[in-house]
């Protein structure tokens, strides 16, 4: 039996659609949902990475602002910035794309972003509130995958969840969001022993630790949702996740492909984050 797919780009268009809909009544408003991107640095992946969210905003209309910055701005300079656009009224959403070179400290600099705007839901207070249960902007790449069982009607009370990877952008904040549904979440990791005993006995397994074919076929009870958050190369250069995908799909229930699975959704949950942001503020104003 071959797995049914989640396909990203589909839900993705679908929820942009909806998106247009809200910044034309926004603007009908008085405000223009605005998004700054940050980049730093060269990077191949984050250039890509940075150009397809500002396509995306082009896409529903919301108002995008690129910053490119050479490899050795300082990290007061950087601060500087993220600090003016705080105070810009016409920027809803901050987002200073990672990694940074290594001469500057990332923590601090997600720190600077007023956490109304940080629409990547990466500072401290964004985190706390997530873990607790409080209104917050939620990471953008867990949220898309929650988004993405919540439109297969996957009912997640009381099922057993399994997230390979503890990174504070997916791992940790997918496993809180996993038991705000009332999922039964186990995190893996690198030191986990058995990985393959405690995936066996998931119904929804997140794949996010960035290497490929860490799932693999034999890992996966019969049935079970497979969500690939992993973003990598193989021999080839074609780009695949971190599933074993033409295994896996012959033992899982529900598979996300890679590219047109996370991905997507990722940009989108961006989307709807600078959006609610933008709504904030108007609803500030009146
Ligand atoms: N680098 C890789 N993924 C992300 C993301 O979601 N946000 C930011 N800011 N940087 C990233």
């Amino acid at each position: 039996m071959s797995a049914l797919l989640i396909d990203g780009n589909a839900l993705s268009q679908h929820m942009r659609v909806d998106f247009a809909a809200r910044t034309q009544s926004l603007v009908a408003q008085g405000i223009h949902p605005g998004l700054a991107v940050i980049l730093v640095g060269d990077n191949p992946a984050s250039q890509v990475y940075v150009r397809n969210k500002v396509k995306a905003c082009e896409q529903v209309g919301i108002h995008s602002v690129l910053e490119k910055h050479p490899d050795d701005l300082t990290q007061a300079a950087l601060l500087a910035r993220v600090d003016a656009l705080n105070h810009d009224p016409r920027i809803h959403g901050i987002l200073v794309q990672l990694p940074l070179p290594k001469h500057i400290d990332a923590q601090k600099v997600i720190e600077a972003i007023a956490p109304s705007k940080d629409v990547d839901g990466f500072h401290v207070a964004s985190a706390g509130a997530l873990m607790t249960g409080l209104p917050a902007y939620w990471p953008c790449t867990p949220h898309g995958c929650m988004k993405m069982l919540e439109s297969i009607g996957y009912p997640l009370q009381g099922k057993h969840a399994v997230v390979i990877g503890r990174s504070n952008i997916v791992g940790k904040p997918m496993a809180l969001m996993l038991l705000q549904q009332n999922a039964t979440v186990t995190i893996c990791h690198s030191a986990t022993v058995d990985l393959k005993h405690h995936c066996l006995q998931a119904d929804v397994i997140v794949a996010a630790v960035g290497r490929r074919n860490v799932l693999t076929a034999d890992m996966v009870k019969p049935g079970a949702v497979v969500i690939d958050v992993g973003m990598n190369r193989d021999d080839a250069g074609k780009l695949c996740g971190d599933v074993d995908f033409e295994a896996v799909k012959q033992v899982a229930g529900y598979i996300t492909p890679v590219p047109g699975g996370v991905g997507p959704m990722t940009i989108t949950m961006l989307l709807a984050n600078t959006l609610d942001s933008a709504q904030q503020s108007l609803s500030a104003k009146t």
